[in-house]
């Protein structure tokens, strides 16, 4: 009996151990509740928002004719389950509409976190990522999950 316990054990043990491995390779790890990008890159993007988003998407965040939300519900609703690499992408490469790929990397990532910031995601310790790497290992909901 005590054997057969201890095999079940073994089995459990390797199939938490593989599970937590694909976890790792697929799902993203870390969720945009856990602090992840630093209040002075939001600072910093603040200033850049001011600089090249705001005449369309308004001081805050609200959207004015053409140019959606960047704030609120509908903003959320629409980038929720996806990852922050989504979001950063579609900033990159197409934004500010007047002049689309004309921003560096640290320059998107800054203003993703001062947009993460205004939707009162928490700054923390580590910078938001400029890689695709790394930024799709960041999920997006719009809800904070339990635990958090
Ligand atoms: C010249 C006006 C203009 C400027 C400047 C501009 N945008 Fe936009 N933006 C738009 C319009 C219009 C849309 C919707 C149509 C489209 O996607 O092209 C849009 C869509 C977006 C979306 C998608 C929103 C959603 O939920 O679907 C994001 C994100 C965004 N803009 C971010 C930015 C950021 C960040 C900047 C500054 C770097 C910026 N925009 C500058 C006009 C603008």
């Amino acid at each position: 009996m005590q054997k057969l316990g201890i095999g079940a054990m073994t089995i459990c043990a390797v199939a938490s151990l593989a599970m937590s491995f694909s976890a790792v390779a697929q799902a993203p790890a870390r969720n945009a509740w856990d602090g992840v990008f630093t209040a002075d890159q939001a600072t910093q993007g603040k200033a850049a928002y001011d600089n090249k988003c705001s005449i369309c998407h308004g001081a805050e965040l609200l959207g004015q004719e053409m140019a959606p939300p960047l704030s609120g519900g509908l903003f959320l609703g629409n980038w929720s389950g996806q990852s922050l690499n989504d979001l950063f992408a579609r900033i990159k490469t197409t934004m500010p509409a007047s002049d689309p790929g004309s921003m560096s990397s640290a320059e998107t990532a800054m203003i993703t976190a001062y947009i993460l910031s205004f939707n009162q995601f928490p700054a923390g310790t580590t910078p938001l990522p400029t890689d695709e790497a790394g930024l799709s290992t960041i999920n997006l909901t719009a809800e904070k999950p339990a635990g958090k």
